[in-house]
């Protein structure tokens, strides 16, 4: 065994969505590799009509097929404690959850329901929070954790049509940035990916000589790394597919510094926008004490940040 092998041998892994697509590859990857698997899969359409149980089954009866171990969970992730539960009841344990369970409900802002904006933001935000909720304590009791937030680049950068989803997946990185900060200390990790591979979501978006390179293959060994004990990084997100792994980070311009005794007008900024725009020396923060430390130095204050 080289000394960069990742192993999940006595590990518990929920992978939540894991009936089909992404998550299928996911939880199929961690039992070849030793882990104890939850595959939880509500079942429904690519729009999240209906459920059947069938569909996590089917996984767990290829995992076990393979002489994997694997347990199949069919509620939705809104009901993250019973997903966690059914972790506990067959393997006494959860260490690492992978939310990645989702569908779409495109449309136009100007003609987005509000049903559809609900159903979205629900099933990816409010389900990553209640699962991972759940395993939270377990995570810290244990001193380990490992948790990966599925995002989208049209959570990064917006795209036409997505308006609750891209709101919903770039949310998640916000949530899993403080959950960084907040688990660090007990050993859990939270790190986001944003995707791109074949599945039923994309394959009525793109031609068939595209979804054949963007193999779920390549993006489930960067989710196991993420998983793994071996991994130490945190609060970072990542896009991937097709073979391409990058990380994304946040830069911050030079910007415009004003007098703060003396304030300043609309106008002067609008004559100083350059400076507002110019990232020739930009900064590259990952966390809010750089922001507060820019913020102090311009009115001659030391700002701290909240107590850890
Ligand atoms: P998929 O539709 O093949 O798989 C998603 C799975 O989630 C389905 O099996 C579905 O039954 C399950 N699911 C839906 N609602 C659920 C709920 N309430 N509870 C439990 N399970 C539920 O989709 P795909 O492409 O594999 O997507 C996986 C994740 O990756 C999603 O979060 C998606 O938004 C994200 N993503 C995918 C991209 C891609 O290129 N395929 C691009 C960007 C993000």
């Amino acid at each position: 065994m080289s000394d960069n092998q990742i192993d999940f041998t006595d590990r518990v892994v929920v992978v939540t969505g894991g009936g089909n697509g992404l998550g299928k590859c996911y939880a199929m990857e961690f039992a070849k590799r030793g882990a104890k698997v939850v595959v939880n899969d509500l079942g429904g359409t690519g729009t999240g009509a209906g459920a059947d149980q069938i569909v996590a089954q089917k996984v767990v009866s290829e995992i076990q097929a393979m002489g994997g171990t694997a347990v199949a969970n069919s509620d939705s992730v809104l009901e993250g404690d019973k997903v966690v539960q059914t972790a506990l009841d067959a393997f006494g344990r959860v260490d690492a959850v992978v939310n990645n369970a989702g569908f779409l409900r495109d449309g136009s802002f100007h003609k987005m329901t509000e049903a559809d904006w609900d159903l979205v933001l629900k099933v990816h935000l409010y389900g990553s929070f209640a699962v991972t909720r759940a395993a939270w304590p377990y995570m810290r009791d244990q001193g380990f954790g490992r948790v990966v937030m599925t995002a989208s680049g049209a959570g990064i950068y917006g795209n036409f049509g997505q308006a609750n989803y891209a709101a919903a997946k770039l949310g998640l990185h916000g949530l899993a940035q403080t959950l960084a900060h907040e688990g660090r200390a007990k050993g859990i990790l939270v790190n986001t990916i944003a995707p791109v591979a074949a599945s039923r979501l994309t394959s009525t978006v793109m031609p068939p000589e595209v979804l054949e390179g963007l193999k779920p293959e390549y993006v489930s060994p960067l989710v196991l790394l993420l998983c793994s004990e071996n991994h130490t990084e945190t609060g970072q997100l990542f896009e991937v597919g097709g073979g391409w792994i990058a990380r994304i980070r946040w830069q911050q311009s030079n910007g415009a510094r004003f007098d703060s005794d003396e304030g300043f007008s609309a106008e002067e900024l609008s004559a100083r926008w350059d400076e507002v725009q110019n990232f020739d020396s930009a900064q590259t923060p990952s966390d809010i004490s750089s922001t507060l430390q820019a913020v102090g130095e311009n009115i001659g204050v030391k700002i701290g940040v909240a107590p850890q």
